[in-house]
C-alpha cells in the first residue's frame, strides 16, 4: 500500500515506481471526474522566479480540493530583506499545511525541507522540475497507454527539465535520450543516478547528435535554451543550439505516431518551430492542462486525503 502522507517532493527520484504509478492513476481519475476531495488545507506558493502554469495550476488544483492558497514572493516578505530560510521555514510551517517552492539552488529547497514539518514540493529549481514530469508522464500515458518501453528524446539544454525526465524516465522503465550541444550536457551525477535507477543502464543515452536522439522515438521533447536565471548567457548560447531546434526535419525521423511535448513557455523559431508546436503531433496544451490534475493528485497524496 502506497502512503505518501507527510512526504516531500524535492526530486522526482524521491518517489519510486509504485508511488509515481499511484499519483498518475489518481491524476487520471481526477481528470475523468471520478474522484473528489473536500479539504480545509492551506497551500503556500513561495516563488523566487516567474511562473504562469505552475502558479495557476497549483492554485486551481488546491481550490478544487476545497482548500486555500497563499502566494508569497521574496520582494513582499521578509525573505527579500534577508530573513534566513531556516527561520522562514519554521514559521511558515506553523501556518501552512503544504508549501510549493520555486527557487534557484536545490540546496535552499533542501534547507526549507529540513526546517519545515509540512510537505515541501519542488515547483522548479535550477536542478529539477519534478511536477512538470508528472504531468508529462500523464500526457504520454494518455497517448500510448503506458510508459514502460516508450522512448523519449529531449533536445536542447541539459537543464532542470532534462534532469527530472532522465530520473523519472529511468524509474518508470522508459528509454531516455538527451541530445545537447557540447558543454551543455546534463549534470554527470544526474546521468549516473539515472543509469543506476534504470533496469538497464543502456536505457539512458546522452549524445550531441539530435538525429541519434530522435531516431524512431515516440516522444519528442524540448525546452527553452535559456532558463530563468541564465539570461546573461543567452547571446553566447543560442548559436550552438540551432541544430537542436525541434523542427519538421527532426520530427520526420521519429516514429510516425510520435508526440511532441514542451513544458512551455515556448519560443517559436528558437528551440521549436511554430509548425511543430502547432502541428498535428503536438500535445503541449494537454500537457499544460495535466499540470493541474497531476499536482492535485500529488497534493491529495502528500496531505493524506486519499
Ligand atoms: N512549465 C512551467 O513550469 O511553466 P511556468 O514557468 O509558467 O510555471
Ligand atoms: N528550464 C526552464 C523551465 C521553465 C518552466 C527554466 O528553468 O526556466
Amino acid at each position: 500500500m502506497v502512503n505518501l502522507k507527510g512526504r516531500d517532493l524535492l526530486s522526482i527520484a524521491d518517489l519510486n515506481k509504485e508511488e509515481i504509478r499511484e499519483i498518475l492513476n489518481l491524476a487520471a481519475s481526477l481528470k475523468r471526474g471520478e474522484k473528489q476531495y473536500k479539504c480545509d488545507k492551506t497551500l503556500g506558493l513561495l516563488f523566487y522566479k516567474a511562473s504562469t502554469r505552475t502558479r495557476v495550476s497549483f492554485t486551481v488544483a488546491m481550490y478544487q480540493l476545497g482548500g486555500n492558497v497563499i502566494y508569497l514572493e521574496p520582494g513582499t516578505t521578509q525573505i527579500g530583506r534577508g530573513e534566513p530560510i531556516e527561520d522562514t521555514a519554521r514559521v511558515l510551517s506553523r501556518y501552512l499545511d503544504i508549501l510549493a517552492i520555486r527557487t534557484f539552488a536545490q540546496e535552499d529547497l533542501q534547507t526549507f525541507a529540513d526546517y519545515s514539518d509540512i510537505p515541501i514540493i519542488n515547483a522548479l529549481t535550477d536542478l529539477e522540475h519534478p511536477c512538470q514530469i508528472l504531468a508529462d508522464f500523464q500526457t504520454i500515458e494518455e497517448n500510448f497507454g503506458k510508459l514502460e518501453g516508450i522512448t523519449i528524446a529531449f533536445l536542447g539544454d541539459g537543464n532542470n527539465v532534462a534532469h527530472s525526465l532522465l530520473l523519472g524516465g529511468a524509474i518508470m522503465g522508459m528509454n531516455v535520450r538527451v541530445a545537447t550541444p557540447p558543454g551543455y550536457a546534463p549534470k554527470a551525477e544526474i546521468v549516473e543516478k539515472a543509469r543506476k535507477l534504470a533496469a538497464n543502464p543502456e536505457q539512458i543515452i546522452i549524445t550531441h547528435s539530435p538525429e541519434e536522439a530522435v531516431d524512431k522515438a515516440q516522444v519528442l521533447y524540448t525546452d527553452v535554451w535559456v532558463s530563468m536565471g541564465q539570461e546573461g548567457e543567452a547571446a553566447k548560447k543560442i548559436p550552438s543550439f540551432q541544430p537542436y531546434q525541434l523542427n519538421e526535419r527532426l520530427v520526420s525521423l521519429a516514429d510516425k505516431e510520435a508526440i511532441v511535448l514542451h513544458c512551455l513557455p515556448a519560443y517559436r523559431g528558437k528551440e521549436i518551430t511554430a509548425e511543430v508546436l502547432e502541428g498535428r503531433q503536438s500535445r503541449v496544451w494537454d500537457e499544460a492542462e495535466n499540470r493541474m490534475h497531476a499536482q492535485k493528485a500529488l497534493m491529495a497524496c502528500l496531505l493524506g486525503l486519499t
